[in-house]
């Protein structure tokens, strides 16, 4: 069976039914030209080690040449025979080489050693370019932020109005968030840059092949240490479905809130037409897909990486042929952030604040009512009497169906003579805002401070 890499012991051929569930050129097949870089680099280690004379060697770099050529172009696809994508490209080799040479290539390494260094490299590929559309996420975030420094907006807990913010320190809180997923990422290749390529099926390999060369040559910090731990381990990969899944529920989190300020009650954004779509039905629609799907998107994240989780659970070292199910997941994972990320880019970058009544409703449900008992704080009451008296002037507010500031000067003074007439002067949104000022607070002074600040660890990444 050409295309096989083992049938030495076997009498026969695999039943079809083993031949279809072993498969997997389907999905392994974009890892062929980090296959091809893998042999060339074990070509290397093999002359080096004096098993590939020079001509050889030209031959057989020539051969992969040819061979990564024909890949890309799409002359050279797997075959319905070939398991997966290293014993095919055995195959394509030894057809561009013939069997004497192209045969050779196998000493000292399996397709263990080499499946785990090729995920490495794949995903240490599609890191770099989740975490540069993920910057411009942040980026547009920024944009955002600096194009409305000042303007209030109902900070929330419990969604509940709850104290004035800054939109731009509420939007710079996702950027926060965003910015460590990226670091995330930068921090995970530290772990990934370790090559398995050298620790064979389990043990090793006997003939004198450098391990430190290839993980160079691919790009690598350094061989593995230990080879079981080499070809059986995969939290790297669970990790990186981690950073992965993380990131959808940031994005998640973010796109839920666009959901609830696009609607005719909060009123907050207006989406722009190239980031909404209609209804087939009510030509009136204008629906906030795009948040959705990342919302949605969100969950399938989560769930690669609980599936490779539980994949990995029960494995004893080393390699075990579950581990096939490793890459699907991980694949799944980068492919959806990739499409995800430039359309909630987009949407962030092209969203129109209502900031007028964003305003308005700033300080409104009695959202002052902190800074009240803080002023009290600030002339003496202890904060539990403080939280009481403004507690009360809430409930006569509430009463009477009016807000903190209608009340009048008697009305505050009835409640407690401490409640001077002076207490107005926290009784306004900028009020509120300007008093938290210190560091991480919705000051617009203090969000300069943290926009400089993020900018400096943005730079530094
Ligand atoms: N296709 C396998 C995988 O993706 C690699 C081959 C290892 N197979 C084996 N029988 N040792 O994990």
């Amino acid at each position: 069976n050409e295309g096989s890499l083992w049938g030495g012991r076997f009498a026969g051929g695999p039943a079809d039914a083993l031949a279809a569930l072993s498969k997997s050129t389907d999905f392994d097949w974009r890892l062929a030209r980090y296959d091809v870089a893998g042999s060339r680099a074990h070509a290397r280690v093999l002359h080096t080690a004096g098993l590939l004379d020079d001509v050889e060697l030209t031959a057989m770099l020539e051969a992969l040449d040819t061979l990564e050529a024909d890949v890309v172009s799409g002359a050279y696809t797997a075959a319905a025979s070939d398991e997966d994508v290293h014993g095919s490209l055995e195959r394509g080799l030894i057809e561009r080489a013939g069997s004497a040479l192209g045969g050779k290539l196998r000493a000292g390494r399996s397709r263990n050693d080499q499946i785990a260094t090729l995920g490495r490299m794949f995903l240490r590929d599609h890191a770099r370019l989740i975490a540069a559309r993920l910057l411009e996420t942040v980026d547009a975030l920024i944009a955002q932020a600096e194009a409305h420094p000042y303007a209030p907006m109902p900070g929330r807990t419990h969604l509940q109005h709850a104290q004035p913010v800054l939109l731009s320190h509420h939007l710079l809180a996702h950027a926060w968030s965003m910015t460590r997923d990226v670091q995330r990422f930068v921090d995970w290749d530290r772990r990934a840059a370790v090559s398995p390529y050298g620790s064979g099926a389990l043990a090793g390999s006997s003939l004198g092949l450098d391990p430190n060369a290839v993980a160079a040559e691919l790009g690598f910090s350094s061989a593995a240490w230990n080879s079981i731990d080499g070809t059986a381990a995969r939290d790297v990969f669970a990790e990186f479905a981690w950073v992965c899944a993380m990131v959808g529920v940031d994005l998640s989190r973010i796109s839920e809130e666009v959901i609830f300020w696009a609607t005719k009650e909060a009123g907050f954004v207006t989406l722009d037409d190239a980031y909404s779509t209609g209804s087939s039905i009510m030509p009136q629609k204008k629906n906030p897909d795009v948040a959705e799907l990342a919302r949605g998107k969100s969950g399938r994240l989560i769930g690669d990486l609980t599936g490779l989780l539980a994949t990995l659970k029960g494995l004893p070292l080393a390699y075990n042929r579950d581990l096939q199910e490793d890459k699907e997941p991980v694949f799944d994972a980068a492919d959806t952030l990739e499409l995800l990320l430039p359309a909630v880019s987009g949407m962030i970058a092209t969203l129109t604040f209502n900031t007028p009544r964003m305003a308005e409703l700033a300080p409104q449900g009695f959202a002052l009512a902190t800074d009240i008992a803080e002023w009290l704080v600030r002339s003496g009451v202890p904060f539990r009497d403080a939280h009481e008296l403004s507690g009360e002037a809430v409930q006569v507010a509430e009463q009477r169906g009016v807000e903190l500031w209608d009340l009048t000067d008697e009305d505050y003074a009835a409640i407690s003579p401490a409640l001077t007439s002076e207490v107005r002067t926290v009784l306004s949104t900028s009020g509120s805002l300007n008093s938290r000022n210190a560091q991480g607070g919705t000051a617009p002074e203090a969000v300069e401070a943290q926009l400089a600040e993020l900018r400096r660890q943005l730079a530094e990444l």
